[in-house]
This record gives C-alpha cells, sequence and structure tokens, in this order.
C-alpha cells in the first residue's frame, strides 16, 4: 500500500517558502513540514563550519520530531556547503538542495553578461565557483554577495516596511554595462530573494531575466520521491510550520501561511477532481 510522503522543508528562515510554494503545487498530495531556523538566521554572514553546525544541529531535532521521508534544503547558503555531509549522516533519507540556477541563466543570456545575487557565503563558496567554471566559463559573470537583503526580505514578510533605496542599493551592482552590452540574467542565488520580486522588478535600472530555480527544486524533489511515493489520491494533508526558537509567527506572517495552506487545498481538490 502506498502512502503520500511526509517532506521537511527547511531554511534558515522565510525564504525557504518560495521553494515550499512550487513544491506545494508540484505535490499537492504530501505531508508538509516547514522548519525555519530562526535561531541560526542568517547564514549568510557566518563562516562555513558554523554554518555546517546549526544545519546538523537544527536537523537532528527536526529529523527526529517528524521522521520525514524527504528533505529539501531550501537555502543556497546551506545547500552549497553541507549536502554531502546530510546525505552521510542520514543516508536513507533523499535530501534534494537549491544551488544557484548558473546553467539556465548561462544558457538564456544573449548579451553573455550575468549575474549572481547571493548570501555572502553563497558567493564564496568553492560550489559556486565550480558552477561558473561548469555552466559559464564563456560567460562574464558578476557574482553579488549581499549582506542584508535576507534580512529585509525577514522584515518584509513579517510585515515590516522596507524602504526602496535599501533594495536599490543592493541589486544595484548586478546591473553591468560593458561594450554595448547590458546585464540581461540574474540568478536569485537566495531563496529569499524572490519574496522580493515585485521590488526588484520595479527598482532595476532596466528589464531583466529573474531565475528563481524554485519551479526546477519542486520537480526534482518530485522526480527523487516519486519512485517511492508515487502521486497519491488526495486527501486532508498537514502542513506544519516551525522555528526553531519554538515562537509563534508574527501576524502578516501568519496570514501568508494561511494564504499557503488554502492554495495547497484548492490544489488538492483541484487534483482529485481530474
Ligand atoms: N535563504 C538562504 C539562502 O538561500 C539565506 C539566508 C541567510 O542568510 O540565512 O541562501
Amino acid at each position: 500500500m502506498t502512502r503520500a510522503p511526509r517532506i521537511l522543508v527547511f531554511d534558515s528562515g522565510l525564504g525557504g517558502l518560495t521553494v515550499f510554494r512550487a513544491l506545494a503545487a508540484q505535490r499537492p498530495d504530501a505531508d508538509y513540514v516547514y522548519a525555519a531556523d530562526d535561531l541560526g538566521f542568517p547564514y549568510g554572514s557566518k563562516p562555513e563550519d558554523e554554518v555546517k553546525s546549526l544545519v546538523l544541529s537544527a536537523l537532528e531535532r527536526l529529523i527526529a520530531d517528524h521522521a520525514p521521508d524527504g528533505v529539501v534544503i531550501a537555502c543556497n547558503t546551506a545547500s552549497t556547503l553541507v549536502l554531502p555531509l546530510l546525505r552521510a549522516r542520514w543516508p536513507k533519507i533523499p535530501f534534494v538542495g537549491t544551488v544557484p540556477a548558473i546553467k539556465p541563466a548561462a544558457e538564456g543570456s544573449r548579451s553573455r553578461l550575468i549575474s549572481v545575487l547571493a548570501t555572502p557565503g553563497t558567493v564564496a563558496r568553492d560550489y559556486t565557483r565550480d558552477l561558473i567554471e561548469k555552466f559559464a566559463h564563456d560567460r562574464e559573470v558578476t557574482l553579488v554577495g549581499s549582506k542584508t537583503l535576507a534580512g529585509l526580505a525577514e522584515a518584509f514578510m513579517q510585515g515590516e516596511s522596507v524602504a526602496d533605496e535599501a533594495i536599490a542599493r543592493e541589486i544595484a551592482p548586478c546591473f553591468v554595462e560593458k561594450d554595448g552590452r547590458r546585464t540581461d540574467a540574474i540568478v536569485l542565488a537566495c531563496t529569499h530573494y524572490p519574496l522580493l520580486l515585485d521590488f526588484f522588478a520595479r527598482l532595476a535600472p532596466w528589464p531583466v531575466h529573474w531565475i528563481d530555480p524554485a519551479p526546477a527544486i519542486a520537480r526534482r524533489a518530485d522526480h527523487v520521491l516519486s519512485e517511492r511515493f508515487p502521486t497519491h489520491s488526495v486527501r486532508d494533508a498537514a502542513f506544519a510550520f516551525v522555528f526553531t526558537s519554538g515562537a509563534p509567527p508574527a501576524p502578516r506572517l501568519l496570514k501568508t501561511i494561511e494564504v499557503l495552506r488554502e492554495k495547497i487545498a484548492r490544489e488538492r481538490q483541484i487534483k482529485a477532481l481530474a
């Protein structure tokens, strides 16, 4: 007898909701636990060893508490560092990571000028340099590590107001002009950034393709899980939201969570009728 999978979606904060949204659309039959390591946030400015131990200790607890069938690390800063460690520690659990979408950006760019907007940690990783070497060695790649954008996205999701200037300043270095060419593709290499996409699009000095890897990650997670867990008949499935600190979500975030919950319920209904 088959059953629906229980999927743990993990991030340092609320950025992973951008991956969760896509995942829930792809697999509305699954049970979900979304976990934000607010105790460890932000990962992006911390030394690698500290990020490794934060992720390992948070997952130690979350996996023991929720016994997931699969884990999606919805965080570039963590994925570019800890995936091999996690797979070694929990060899029976499939882990799907989120890493900078450099390949589609390089393929889609006509000007051959692309930028990668990420946390300072992701920008500094060997993993990111290797992706560039592999998929974009014949492109000009500008790496932009922002110290503040993930925090601004958190504030925005918690209902605080965020100044346009603060965002415009952070994205400005992504826009490069050279020999009559302009950057035309920007990789959103931190899962928090798609939460600010409306700001980015409005404040950009010229239009570009903003590359959000969430749908591709959702397809990958579905692919990895579907052999053991083929899409199940739709029924009332669970969605739990946890902060590692145990704090309750702020009102605006609660609203976002409710909207996501309703969206999953609607997609479940549509699938059930199909
Ligand atoms: N959401 C995380 C990422 O994708 C980073 C946020 C943080 O600095 O903790 O990289």
